[in-house]
C-alpha cells in the first residue's frame, strides 16, 4: 500500500506543474503542532524564479487537491505547505495498515546489493571491535530483504597475509596439541604472540618465518594443509558466533580467495597506464582530474598537497590489501552484477576505500554499480578510552556475549522470581543479545559510543529491552483477554476511534513504510531504532488515556487493532535489526 508521505508528495507534484526537474517532497513534521507533514517545495521553486515563497506556495495550495485527506494545507515560515489529516482519512487509512501482511511498507525498485560485512581474521579470536561490523551489516541485509531488494551478504574474512609465515612456523615449533583441542583459537594467538616476539629479537627466526611464507605462497603441501586447518578451526568459531546472533552469510570466499586473480589485476592496471613503478613498488597516483582535496592520492603539508599513491604491488611482488580488493570488486561484478557494493567496515579505512573506488571507476569505468563504504566509530569504555577488560586486554566478542546474557538473566530473576529456569535461560539470551545490538545500532554509527551495561539493559530509555516490554505488554492485553494473538488482524469491527492518543499512534504506526525505505539511502539503521522508540512511546500514552479491554464496543476492538498493529510493527522492526521479541520478561 502506499504511504501518505507519497500520496501527498504526488498530489503536491500535480499541483506544482513543472518544477524542472526539482523533486517534489514531503516528510512527517517534526513539530506535530503545526501539522502532520510539511513541504518545503515552494520554498524550492520560488529560488530560481525569483518569487516570494510564500506567493509560491499560495498558487500550489489553489492548485492542490487533498480535500478527502487533509484540511486545507496552511503556509507557514519562509513557505513551508503544512498538512493537518482528517481523523476519518487517518482511520480508513489504518484499516488498510492493519490488514496489510507488509505493515504499511510500500514496494521499492528492485535492486541488488552485496553486503561485505563482519569479516574477521583467521586465527585470532572475534572481538568488540567486529560488533559493529557485524551488527550493522547484518541489520542492512535484512532491511534490504524485507524491502524486496536481492541480497548477497559476504563475509571477506581475512585468511591470507605474511601473517601466516609466523602462524606456520609457530605451529610446527610451538604448537600444543592438547592446547589447540581444548580452544584452538586462544592457542592460535599465543602460538603468533609468542613466535612473533621470537622474530623480533632473533633475526634467524624471522628468516625462517619468511620462508615458511614463501613455502606457502608457492604451494607446499605441509604449509597449504596447516593454513587449511587453521581456516578450520577458525570457521568454527565464527560460525558459533554468528549462530547465537542469527547471522548468516550467503558467501564466506576470504582474501585468498581472489589470489588466482591478484596477478593479472596489476598487470592490466599497468597495461592500462593506471598504476606505475616507483621504487619498484606498483603505485597509483592522482590522475589530476579532480579538486584537490577530493583526491584521495593527495595529501597536504605545509608545503601543499604531495602524492600519496596507493600500494597495489609491494617491492618484494607481493600483492596487499588493495589488490585483493581490486580483484575481488571484479570478481563480484562479473559474478554477481550488483547495483550497489555496501562495504562496513571501522572509519579507520576510509582512505583505503576512497583510494579502492577511485582506481576502479579509471581501471572499469563502465561498470556502474554503486559503492558505499559504511563507516563507523569505536566503542568505548565508561572511560572514554577504547573498550577494554579490567586487565587492559580487548575484549573477546564470545565474553561479551556470555556476559549480555548473564547480566540479563540476573535482571529477568529479579523481576520474575517465579519464572521456570529454563524459561528464563531463553528470555536472558533474546534480552541480552537484543541489548547489545540495540546499544550499538542506536548512536549515529559514525560516532564513538560508550559501552555501557547499565543503560543498555535499562527497561527506561531508548533500550531495545524498553521496546520489548513495549511488545511483552501488548502480547499480556491479549492474553488476559482470551484472544489468539493471530485474530487480532482481522477484527470484524467497523474502526471507531475518537481520541487524540489513538490518532497520535496511527499516525507513528503509518511512518513505519515512510522510515524504511529511508535506511538504506545512507545506510543507518539508527532511523529504525529512534523510530521503534518514538513508536512505543506513541503507544505508552495511548494506553495511558485509552482503556482497552475495559472500553465498549467499537472502541474496544478498535483498540485492541491499534495494540495488536503496534505488536506487529515491534516485532518487525526488532527482527530488522536482528533483535528477537520474548512473550515475557
Ligand atoms: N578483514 C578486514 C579487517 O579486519 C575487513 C575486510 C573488509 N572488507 C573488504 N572487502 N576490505 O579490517
Amino acid at each position: 500500500m502506499e504511504t501518505i508521505q507519497s500520496i501527498l508528495a504526488s498530489r503536491l507534484a500535480a499541483a506544482a506543474g513543472d518544477t524542472g526537474g526539482i523533486a517534489v517532497t514531503v516528510h512527517a513534521a517534526q513539530d506535530t503542532r503545526y501539522g502532520d507533514y510539511q513541504s518545503n517545495i515552494a520554498m524550492q521553486l520560488a529560488k530560481p524564479r525569483r518569487a516570494n515563497p510564500r506567493a509560491v506556495a499560495t498558487e500550489i495550495i489553489a492548485q492542490l487537491k487533498v480535500e478527502d485527506l487533509c484540511e486545507t494545507p496552511e503556509i507557514a515560515g519562509a513557505g513551508f505547505i503544512n498538512f493537518r489529516l482528517k481523523p476519518a482519512a487517518l482511520t480508513a487509512h489504518f484499516a488498510a495498515l492493519a490488514a496489510d501482511e507488509r505493515l504499511g511498507v510500500p514496494p521499492v525498485p528492485q535492486r541488488r546489493l552485496v553486503i561485505d560485512f563482519s569479516s574477521p581474521n583467521v586465527a585470532k579470536p572475534m572481538h568488540v571491535g567486529h560488533i559493529r561490523s557485524t551488527f550493522l551489516g547484518d541489520s542492512l541485509a535484512r532491511i534490504g530483504r524485507f524491502l524486496g531488494h536481492t541480497v548477497v551478504t559476504d563475509n571477506h574474512i581475512g585468511d591470507w597475509g605474511t601473517q601466516f609465515g609466523m602462524l606456520c612456523l609457530g605451529w610446527k615449533t610451538l604448537l600444543k596439541k592438547d592446547a589447540l583441542e581444548r580452544d584452538p583459537i586462544s592457542e592460535l594467538e599465543r602460538i603468533y604472540k609468542l613466535q612473533n616476539e621470537r622474530c623480533k629479537s632473533d633475526p634467524a627466526q624471522l628468516d625462517a618465518a619468511r620462508a615458511e611464507l614463501v613455502k606457502l605462497q608457492a604451494g607446499d603441501g605441509e604449509n597449504l594443509g596447516i593454513w587449511r586447518e587453521m581456516i578450520r578451526l577458525s570457521q568454527v568459531q565464527f560460525d558459533t558466533i554468528y549462530s547465537r546472533l542469527g547471522i548468516r552469510f550467503d558467501l564466506t570466499l576470504g582474501e585468498s580467495f581472489y589470489n588466482p586473480w591478484l596477478k593479472d589485476t596489476v598487470a592490466d592496471l599497468v597495461a592500462r597506464g593506471i598504476a606505475r613503478e616507483s621504487d619498484g613498488a606498483l603505485c597509483v597516483f592522482s590522475d589530476r582530474t579532480g579538486a584537490e582535496k577530493e583526491d584521495p592520492f593527495l595529501i597536504k603539508d605545509e608545503n601543499g598537497w604531495k602524492p600519496a599513491p596507493a600500494l597495489v604491488q609491494k617491492a618484494d611482488g607481493a600483492s596487499n590489501y588493495t589488490t585483493t580488493d581490486l580483484a575481488t570488486l571484479d570478481y563480484r561484478s562479473r559474478e554477481i552484477s550488483p547495483d550497489e557494493i555496501i562495504y562496513v567496515t571501522d572509519g579507520r579505512q576510509q582512505l583505503h576505500f576512497r583510494q579502492l573506488f577511485a582506481i576502479w571507476r579509471r581501471w572499469q569505468p563502465r561498470v556502474q554499480a554503486k559503492l558505499s563504504h559504511v563507516w563507523f566509530g569505536s566503542v568505548l569504555g565508561e572511560d572514554g578510552k577504547p573498550f577494554k577488560t579490567r586487565s587492559g586486554d580487548t575484549v573477546k566478542l564470545a565474553d561479551l556475549l556470555d556476559e549480555a546474557v548473564d547480566r540479563a538473566a540476573k535482571v529477568i530473576a529479579e523481576k520474575n522470581p517465579d519464572m521456570p529456569e529454563a524459561e528464563r535461560t531463553e528470555i536472558a539470551k533474546i534480552i541480552g543479545l537484543g541489548a547489545v545490538k540495540y546499544a550499538d545500532l542506536l548512536p549515529n554509527r559514525q560516532g564513538d559510543y560508550v559501552f555501557s551495561w547499565e543503560k543498555m539493559l535499562s527497561f527506561q530509555g531508548n533500550t531495545a529491552p524498553y521496546l520489548q516490554n513495549a511488545y511483552v505488554r501488548i502480547r499480556a492485553i491479549f492474553r488476559k483477554a482470551g484472544i489468539d494473538h493471530s485474530e487480532f488482524r482481522t477484527p470484524n469491527s467497523a474502526f471507531a476511534l475518537s481520541e487524540p492518543a489513538e490518532f497520535n499512534l496511527v499516525k507513528k504506526l503509518a511512518q513505519f513504510g515512510e522510515v524504511l525505505p529511508s535506511i538504506l539511502d545512507d545506510h543507518r539503521p539508527n532511523l529504525l531504532c529512534n523510530y521503534l522508540f518514538e513508536l512505543a512511546n506513541a503507544y505508552h500514552s495511548f494506553y495511558e488515556a485509552c482503556p482497552v479491554l475495559k472500553a465498549g464496543e467499537p472502541a474496544r476492538s478498535s483498540r485492541l487493532t491499534l495494540s495488536g498493529t503496534t505488536a506487529r510493527v515491534l516485532a518487525k522492526g526488532l527482527e530488522l535489526l536482528g533483535i528477537g521479541v520474548p512473550e515475557r520478561m
